[in-house]
C-alpha cells in the first residue's frame, strides 16, 4: 500500500511554489516539477494503480482535480508573465512613426554606356549595323592585317599588353584562325581588328560600327587609362569617296552634339588608312571663340579616320581595284568628357554615386 495523498498539503505546497515563481523560467521549471512526465502530481496519479478500488474511487477524482487546478494556475500565470514581458518590450522599444522614411534611389545606366548607346543609335540611323569581335586578339588582326608591320613603333611593349603563348590557345575559340596558330596574342589596342574580322567573313557592300573595350599599356592620368572604349566604323563598297566619309562624320557630329556644330578635317596618318584625317569639331562650349575646354583653339579633336588602305583590302582578300571604303575610330570616354564637360576620365571608373547621379 502506498501513502495516501494529502490534498491540502499538496495544494499548500504547490501554491507556495507558484507564489515564489517570479519569472517565466521559474514557472516553466514549476510545471516540469509538478505536472511534467516525472512531476510530483504525475507520480501520485501513477500510484493510483497500486491503490485499492475504494481508495482509487476517493483519491482518483481528488488528484485529477488537483492536476486540473495546477495546469490552469500554471497556464494563467504563464500568460500573465508573457504579457508582462511583451508590455515591457513595447514600452522600451519605441518606434517613432513620425521619422522620415529612408530615401530609395533609382539605379541608372552608366554615363559611358549612355554615350555608347546614343552613338550606336545615331550610326544605325545612318545605315550602319553593329559588329562585335574578341578583346583577346591575334597580332595578325590587331596589327599585321591593318598594315602595321612588325617593326612599327605601335607594336612596342610600351603600348601593347601581350599575352603569353599557351594562354591564347585556350582563349581563342577559332583554332583554324590562321593568325592564332602562327603568332602572338594580345589585348586589342583598338577596335580596328574587327574591321579585318568583318571583311574576312563578308563581301561588300558593308557598313558596320564596332563599339567595344580596348587596352593600352599606359600610365593612368586625367586623360589616359589602361582600358577604355572605342567606337569603330567601316564602310566598303564600289566607288566610295572621301566626300562620303566627310558627309557621314559631319552628320554624326550634328546629331551627337548640336545641329550648328562644325567639323574640320586635317591631314593625319594611320597605317590602315590612306589618306588619313584627324577630325575636329567646333567647341560647343564657347562656339569657337576659345575656352578652357578647347584650349583656346576653338576646336576639339574628335577622332581619326581615312580611306581604307589598299594593303588592308589585300590582307583580307578584297580586290583593291574593285572596292574602296572608309573607316573611322573614336574614343567613347573622350566623347563623354567633351559632351558633359568632365575633365578627369578617372571619374568614369571610380563609380562615385554622387558623380554618376548627375547623368
Ligand atoms: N584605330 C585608330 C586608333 O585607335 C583610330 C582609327 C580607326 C583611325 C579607323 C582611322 C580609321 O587610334
Amino acid at each position: 500500500m502506498s501513502a495516501q495523498p494529502d490534498r491540502e498539503a499538496l495544494l499548500q505546497e504547490f501554491s507556495a511554489h507558484l507564489d515564489a515563481a517570479q519569472t517565466l523560467d521559474a514557472i516553466h521549471e514549476l510545471k516540469i516539477a509538478w505536472v511534467g512526465r516525472k512531476g510530483r502530481l504525475t507520480h501520485q496519479l501513477k500510484e493510483l494503480g497500486q491503490m485499492s478500488i475504494e481508495d482509487r474511487r476517493v483519491f482518483g477524482p481528488i488528484l485529477n482535480q488537483l492536476k486540473l487546478h495546477m495546469d490552469q494556475a500554471l497556464t494563467s500565470k504563464e500568460l500573465t508573465f508573457i504579457r508582462l514581458v511583451q508590455q515591457e518590450t513595447l514600452e522600451q522599444d519605441t518606434l517613432d512613426i513620425t521619422l522620415p522614411g529612408g530615401v530609395q534611389t533609382m539605379g541608372r545606366i552608366h554615363p559611358l554606356m549612355q554615350v555608347m548607346e546614343s552613338l550606336v543609335t545615331i550610326f544605325r540611323s545612318l545605315g550602319f549595323v553593329v559588329a562585335d569581335g574578341p578583346e583577346i586578339e591575334s597580332e595578325f588582326h590587331n596589327f599585321e592585317a591593318l598594315n602595321v608591320p612588325a617593326d612599327h613603333p605601335a607594336r612596342d611593349m610600351q603600348d601593347t599588353f601581350y599575352i603569353e603563348r599557351g594562354i591564347h590557345q585556350l582563349t581563342l575559340p577559332n583554332v583554324q584562325d590562321r593568325a592564332a596558330t602562327r603568332e602572338g596574342t594580345l589585348l586589342r589596342t583598338h577596335t580596328s581588328p574587327v574591321q579585318v574580322r568583318v571583311m574576312e567573313k563578308f563581301t561588300p557592300p558593308l557598313a558596320v560600327i564596332v563599339p567595344g573595350r580596348v587596352y593600352r599599356h599606359e600610365a593612368q592620368d586625367a586623360t589616359h587609362s589602361a582600358t577604355f572604349h572605342q567606337l569603330e566604323g567601316l564602310l566598303v563598297d564600289k566607288n566610295v569617296s572621301f566626300a562620303e566619309l566627310k558627309g557621314t562624320l559631319a552628320r554624326f557630329a550634328q546629331l551627337f552634339f548640336a545641329p550648328n556644330v562644325k567639323t574640320r578635317f586635317r591631314p593625319s596618318f594611320f597605317p590602315f588608312t590612306e589618306p588619313s584625317a584627324q577630325i575636329d569639331v567646333s567647341c560647343m562650349i564657347c562656339n569657337g571663340a576659345g575656352c578652357r575646354i578647347c584650349k583656346n583653339s576653338g576646336w576639339i579633336e574628335l577622332m581619326g579616320a581615312g580611306m581604307v588602305n589598299p594593303n588592308v583590302f589585300k590582307a583580307v582578300g578584297y580586290d583593291p581595284g574593285l572596292y574602296s571604303g572608309f573607316a573611322f575610330g573614336m574614343g567613347v570616354e573622350r566623347l563623354a568628357m567633351i559632351k558633359y564637360g568632365v575633365d578627369d576620365l578617372r571619374a568614369f571608373y571610380e563609380n562615385d554615386i554622387r558623380f554618376l547621379d548627375q547623368f
